[in-house]
């Protein structure tokens, strides 16, 4: 807490967090400093710690106008075997790198040595091998929550093939949809994941997709054991195809921009883009950020409560722990089955050190009052972590004390699926804490805030968040459409990396953010596009015209708001509602379900026929007082009746 004196809003970093720190504030002050001023001897230093098959000598190549951007180019490594081999090599076999915990409390736990996470990632890749994916390969993993996953991306990292991940609640349209984007011959599944007691039809789902695309094979984990259809001569069984395999299969030597991974997000327009990550700076990046802003300590259990199917997943469920030799906890449910309790429950079952997750789970646990957190023994928590949107200060404090008794640093991470891994957070034993405030931009991060003509903003002000030069773990594209990615990020303020969220800048040098400014929404830490949202719905026969917003939700962040108008002769009615909401998940998948369908016989809209969303984001947060200028509507009467209309809700 707060000291009598200080200003309310800092909260001192615990004497426990500077202990045995690996970055006091005076090690940040140099190593920051070092990384913006020298950065290629900066980051050649820390890649050090990577084995390189051939050792980068040019470090930082890159440009913003054009957009071209390198880092350790000549270099050649293997990021599993940076992740998993190098750990076995050294002598660090019996080590666990996985504690996985399944679905139901019971359903048993299982324990994963560096070794073992080798030899199952060797039986993978030779299994993709034997079903023909090469270097360079696109292939999609639609898995649960379960070590498959991460043997599935470790494994076309192994050989060089580029792994699309796609989040498991996503439905077959937007599996279609990211297969044929990528042109990926390959899907990876199970029959079944579980979440919460449920079972969610995979397999199903891969196969509804496949009516849309092919691919040449598809590779099945019994996981479940539920019922699913096998399609001769294009189906597998894992457990039958990965048999006999060879007990052995090298690590592919990679050159550090050979691509990585591609995984699809949201933007402001079109479709989800398939933002593309490569080998040598992502590696680099993960390492460094998981090593230092965990503060990770040699034989602690670190647990990120992410899915491997968004980035967080990414970088810190499989990669930034791996490489760093940590333990990670993989959890297969969801925060509230069998009871509100299952998160501190399994950091006492695990001894949890380290734990990092979103501030909706934090919103909606502490709704459920203290006594699920305080029957657990949580004295091995050493820090606390949140990530994916922004942490109100309310929930920052209760995460604080009554999770982390006071004592334990939280760490509130600001970054992206474009940037790879964290940009903007306290580190714990260099940073006193603002509650609310992601803080200070880590080690090669210039963070700059510009207003809406793209001039400079200096000091403590609020701006557009861009990042002026690149970092090692930076998307270098979109894949298949460099274009895309240039006018995505580079285009609104030339020559910088335009990150779409507002941010305030306190007289201390601490970042706000405030959310995103362009016409993406935030669900539960899950990153939308509202045109997303709105083409599902217009592909509903009845729907003429939508547009969609977010609103403030207690729980989510943010809901998704939206406003629908009818064909002509068609009556709203709950069963349509209903229709509506089953078809929106039925397009993009649950996530995308909407909180709240307005019908209307008209949009706001300008002379020109342009959808006023400002004037729709007011009334669906019920500020009726501040709707602006209305004067350039060529119907000024909509807006009065879409207010009557959110009144009466
Ligand atoms: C938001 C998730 C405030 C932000 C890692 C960003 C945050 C978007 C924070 C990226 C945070 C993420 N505080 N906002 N600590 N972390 N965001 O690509 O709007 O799924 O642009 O990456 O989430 O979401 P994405």
């Amino acid at each position: 807490m707060a000291e009598a004196g200080e200003r309310a809003e800092w909260v001192k970093r615990p004497a426990a967090a500077i202990e045995g720190t690996n970055c006091t504030l005076g090690d940040y002050q140099s190593l920051y400093a070092r990384s913006v001023e020298d950065t290629d001897a900066f980051w050649a230093g820390q890649a050090e710690r990577l084995d390189w098959f051939a050792q980068p000598t040019k470090i930082a190549n890159w440009s913003f106008d054009p957009v071209a951007i390198k880092w350790f180019e000549d270099g050649a490594l293997n990021i599993c075997h940076n992740a998993v081999d190098r750990h076995v090599d050294a002598g660090h076999g019996d080590r666990l790198a996985l504690i996985f915990e399944s679905d139901a409390p019971d359903g048993g736990v299982r324990r994963i040595t560096y070794a073992e996470l080798q030899a199952e990632i060797i039986r993978m890749a030779n299994t993709l091998k034997a079903m023909g994916v090469a270097k360079g390969d696109r292939v999609t993993i639609y898995m649960p929550m379960v070590p498959e996953g991460a043997y599935a991306m470790l494994a076309c990292a192994r050989i060089g093939a580029i792994h699309s991940v796609i989040f498991g609640g996503f439905s077959p349209e937007a599996i279609a949809g990211r297969v044929e984007d990528c042109e990926s011959d390959w899907i990876v599944t199970a029959d079944e994941g579980l979440r919460g007691g449920k079972h969610i039809p995979l397999k199903a789902n891969v196969d509804a997709a496949l009516e849309k695309v092919t691919v040449k094979a598809v590779l099945v984990l019994r996981h479940t054991g539920g019922d699913v259809s096998m399609t001769e001569g294009r189906d597998h069984w894992y457990h039958e195809l990965s048999a006999d395999g060879p007990a052995e299969c090298p690590c592919e030597p990679m050159n550090a921009e050979d691509p990585l991974f591609i995984l699809y997000t949201s933007g402001s327009t079109g479709k989800p883009k398939g933002v593309l990550h490569t080998t040598g700076g992502y590696a680099v990046w993960t390492e460094t950020t998981f090593r230092y802003i965990f503060d990770y300590r040699e034989g602690e259990v670190f647990w990120c409560t992410a899915d491997i199917g968004w980035v967080t997943g990414h970088s810190y469920i499989v990669y930034g722990p791996l490489l760093n030799g940590a333990t990670a906890v993989m959890f297969e449910g969801v925060p509230t089955y069998p009871d509100h309790d299952r998160f501190w429950a399994i950091c006492e079952k695990h001894k949890v050190n380290i734990f990092y997750t979103a501030p909706t789970a934090i919103r909606a646990l502490m709704r459920e009052g203290d006594s699920h957190v305080l029957k657990h023994d949580l004295s091995a928590l050493r820090l606390l972590g949140s990530v994916g949107e922004p942490i109100n200060p309310e929930a920052w404090r209760w995460y604080h004390e009554t999770v982390g008794k006071g004592e334990r640093p939280v760490i509130d991470t600001w970054w992206q699926t474009e940037t790879g891994g964290c940009m903007i957070t306290t580190l714990p034993g260099a940073h006193d804490m603002k509650p609310g405030s992601a803080g200070r931009p880590f080690f090669g991060v210039c963070p700059q805030l510009v207003d809406n003509e793209g001039e400079v903003l200096d000091g403590a002000t609020s701006g557009n968040l861009c990042i002026t030069r690149s970092w090692p773990g930076q998307a270098r594209t979109v894949y298949g459409d460099h274009e895309r990615f240039v006018q995505t990020y580079f285009s609104t303020y030339k020559g910088k990396y335009f990150t779409g969220d507002g941010c305030r800048r306190d007289e201390d040098g601490y970042y706000w953010i405030t959310g995103r400014v362009d016409d993406v929404i935030n669900v539960s830490g899950h990153r939308m596009g509202t045109a997303e949202v709105e083409s599902a719905l217009v592909l509903h026969p009845e729907v003429s015209e939508a547009a969609v917003v977010g609103y403030p939700h207690d729980i989510k962040g943010q809901g998704i708001y939206c406003y629908v108008t009818l064909n002509a002769g068609v009556e709203e009615s709950e069963e349509l509602t209903a229709e509506l909401r089953a078809h929106v998940r039925k397009e993009i998948g649950p996530i995308a379900t909407p909180d709240h369908l307005h019908f209307t016989p008209a949009l706001p809209k300008t002379r020109s026929g342009k959808i006023m969303r400002r004037i729709l984001r007011k009334i669906a947060e019920n500020e009726f007082g501040s709707l602006g200028d209305t004067s350039t509507l060529a119907d000024p009467g909509v807006v009065s009746a879409l207010i009557d209309g959110r009144r009466n809700r």
